[in-house]
């Protein structure tokens, strides 16, 4: 006899918990002390007063028992070490780049690869330069452009792949370039700072041919290169049979080098590389490299970090887990949304995107509503999420705020850290504090420093 059977709806974390971590409690009136001591900021409110962490994905992954067994296999020689050799190729395998250089995460790569590419007079378009990505493109003496499509800044546009590039103003800015004036464009996949958005196939695959065609180098920021790739077989006809794996080589063959933090989805602590075809800029990147970060084959990592990177980029293309991971975010945006909050549509891969200005228009957005609502998750339900607004894009300017465009609140998940029962406990606490959204109050800036300003700003609150 057959029985009447249908797929299970509930997508299920694919992994048991062998090592766990206690998350310390705390009442709303000792997070109310906290949160008075920390000045407002979530970066100085400490790990273990938080419930939920939600202040990043990066670095924050729980590793599995493959990659600590691997941990234990480092070799941690200074020259030539096995660990280097079993990283690199498993980055080849990925990428089928020619040189691979580690280094301690992300930015020290940018910092490497803006120091030899950019400098006065230089354009480095990308979708949309994360910050540390524009700090360093800035501090060559370089200029960043954004030029991610117009459907990526509407916040509530559902355009399946709002990370992609605008080809017609790229190559309209190509145009006009002089020569060597761009010496490399990048594509930030996902797109973090505009919400974690995916870029298709035919986007990449467009905008490298028009950086060949213009002579420049065509490079991935990579961090959430597996979580693209997934999103390209969920909405992007022709890649419905391809495995994550096969896309995601596709992705970096259509490139001439990368940057990577694999704190994101290398699924580690701490780590990140360099990619490239390119021999000569390989050498130049590898000399500055021991300057700062160490030799060629460790660049800043032990070799257990190397290891732990070499399983984590093959875990993480694991169809299972990118399943669970893009369900657990769209599982979190959907029941905020449900309760009524504006947010970026539709959700990103590792995070949700809240709109604070939409949510209190009460709130100015010279007295920071993203703020309002992280101080309110924190101290209703001691949830530690972060502000993408007027604190972090704003700046002050003779003594006045000079607003950002947008006050979102981002609530990133870390990859495989926590259940759905604490995902249903920050929408618990969500609704709570969307019930009293109206009595939440701005804030006013007691301190800050002239750059990156959010690390560090202190604020107090003001009262009716
Ligand atoms: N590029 C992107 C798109 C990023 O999101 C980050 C980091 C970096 C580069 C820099 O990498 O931190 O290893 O130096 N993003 C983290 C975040 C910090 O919270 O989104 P890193």
């Amino acid at each position: 006899m057959t029985r009447p059977f249908s797929p299970f709806k509930t997508i299920i974390e694919p992994f048991k918990i062998k090592a766990v971590e206690p998350i310390r409690m705390t009442t709303p009136e000792e997070r109310k002390g906290i949160l008075s001591q920390a000045r407002y900021n979530m970066f100085n409110i400490h790990a273990n007063d938080v419930l939920i962490d939600l202040l990043t994905d990066s670095g924050t992954a729980a590793m599995s028992s493959e990659q600590w067994a691997a941990m234990m296999r480092g070799d941690n020689a200074y020259a030539g070490s096995n660990s280097y050799y079993r990283f690199e190729a498993a980055v080849k395998d990925l990428t089928g780049y020619k040189h691979v250089i580690p280094t301690h995460q992300g930015r020290a790569a940018e910092r490497i690869l803006f120091s030899i590419l950019g400098g006065t007079g230089k354009v480095i378009p990308n979708n949309t330069h994360f910050d540390t990505t524009r700090a360093n493109v800035e501090v060559s003496g370089a200029k960043a452009i954004d030029l991610v499509i117009p459907e990526g800044k509407e916040l509530r546009n559902r355009h399946p792949f709002k990370g992609n590039m605008d080809l017609l103003r790229l190559e309209e800015i190509l145009k006009d370039a002089g020569s060597g004036q761009i010496p490399l464009c990048l594509m930030t996949i996902t797109n973090n700072s505009g919400g974690g958005q995916p870029v298709s196939m035919q986007n990449i695959r467009e905008t490298s041919a028009i950086c060949k065609r213009y002579g420049v180098l065509f490079f991935l920021d990579a961090c959430r290169f597996a979580e693209n790739a997934y999103f390209i077989k969920l909405r992007e006809a022709g890649f419905e049979n391809s495995s994550p794996k096969e896309i995601a080589q596709e992705m970096f063959r259509l490139s001439d080098g990368c940057t990577m933090s694999a704190k994101k989805d290398g699924l580690v602590n701490i780590g990140g590389f360099l990619g490239m075809n390119d021999e000569d800029l390989a050498q130049q990147a590898r000399n500055l490299l021991i300057l700062t970060e160490g030799f060629p084959t460790y660049g800043g990592l032990a070799g257990r970090d190397l290891e732990a990177i070499a399983q984590g980029l093959n875990e993480v293309l694991d169809e299972q887990y990118l399943k669970y991971r893009i369900r657990s975010v769209e599982y979190l945006a959907e029941h905020l949304s449900a309760i009524g909050y504006p947010m970026i549509e539709p959700p990103g891969g590792h995070a949700v995107y809240i709109d604070a200005r939409g949510l209190l228009p009460h709130i100015p957005p010279d007295q920071f509503p993203g703020q309002a609502l992280c101080s309110a998750f924190y101290e209703f339900g001691g949830i530690r999420s972060v502000e993408v607004g007027n604190a972090m894009f704003g700046y002050c300017q003779d003594g006045k705020e000079i607003p950002s465009t947008m006050d979102l609140v981002r609530l990133a998940i870390p990859r495989r850290a926590y259940t759905q029962s604490h995902i249903d406990y920050v929408i618990e606490v969500a609704e709570q504090v969307y019930q009293f959204r109206d009595t939440l109050r701005g804030f006013r800036v007691i301190q800050q420093a002239p750059v990156l300003r959010h690390f560090t700003m202190e604020f107090e609150r003001i009262s009716d």
